[in-house]
């Protein structure tokens, strides 16, 4: 790619250096594509993108798989720690003590629904449309970026029932807790997040290791460092047993 004069050295560094991961990671798929026999079964997801056929022709070139196991680890590592760290944040910054009379596991499932309501990492995705579309009175042309942050959604008085701007577990417990459109910090769709199990498993578990230690950070809630996955500035937190 020919960058534009305007690129910072930093920038340009940064591209060279993805470039150079890509392709590593392409040659990579290659010999594994190279290696693998008819029946030798699938131990990781290079090998199911290299094994993978659509009407008896290979899914994925060397690049796209190798494309698509970078993104996942960028995802992994980038979006998952997001989370973690907006984990916690959130536990040195609020009350998450369970309530008497609540299972443990339910109480860790709404902590951690709670702080990807009000935390979201992802606080921008966005959409093409494939046909004009209307929303509301406005008709918005086919080919249009639509953006839809699942931030505002998640604090829009709107579409829940208890007060949106107060960080709540409990807001969980309920019955009915919000519009069911309204909640969507994995997205939607066919192009949903495809790790959102995992890292709910992984969120659960550290929420659940937390529930039994202190969590201290140095002055309150970080601020954000916005962006389409916005993280918590300089967050500092020490983590200590509870007694
Ligand atoms: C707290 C953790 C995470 C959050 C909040 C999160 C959230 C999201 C969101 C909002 C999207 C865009 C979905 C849309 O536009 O509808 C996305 C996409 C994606 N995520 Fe995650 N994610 C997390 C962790 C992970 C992990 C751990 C992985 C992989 C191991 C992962 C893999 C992906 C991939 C591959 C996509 C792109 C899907 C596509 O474009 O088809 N994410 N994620």
């Amino acid at each position: 790619m020919t960058l534009p004069y305007a690129v910072s050295i930093r920038t340009r560094r940064r591209l060279h250096a993805n470039t150079a991961w890509i392709e590593a990671l392409t040659a990579h798929a290659r010999t594994r594509r190279a290696s693998r026999g008819p029946d030798d079964p699938p131990a990781d997801l290079l090998d199911l993108l290299v094994d993978a056929r659509e009407d008896d022709a290979l899914a994925f070139t060397d690049l796209e798989a190798a494309q698509s196991i970078s993104i996942n680890l960028g995802n992994l590592y980038r979006v998952g720690g997001t989370g973690l760290a907006w984990l916690l944040a959130a536990h040195a910054a609020h009350d998450t003590a369970r309530p008497d009379g609540i299972a443990r596991e339910d109480w860790t499932g709404a902590v951690v629904k709670e702080v990807l309501r009000v935390y979201p990492a992802v606080t921008l995705t966005s959409r093409t449309l494939a046909d004009d579309a209307a929303f509301g009175d406005v008709i918005v042309p086919a080919g249009t970026s639509v953006y839809l942050s699942p931030l505002l959604l998640h604090t829009d008085p709107r579409w829940w029932r208890a007060d949106p701007g107060r960080f709540d577990p409990a807001r969980w417990l309920a019955a009915e807790v919000h519009d069911p459109h309204a909640y969507l910090p994995y997205g939607a769709g066919p192009r949903r997040c495809t790790g959102d199990r995992l890292a709910n498993a992984v969120l659960e578990s550290a929420a659940d290791l937390l529930a039994d230690r202190r969590t201290t950070g140095s002055s309150g809630l970080p601020a954000r460092r916005w962006g389409s996955v916005t993280q918590p500035r300089r967050l500092r937190i020490s983590v200590a047993s509870a007694g």
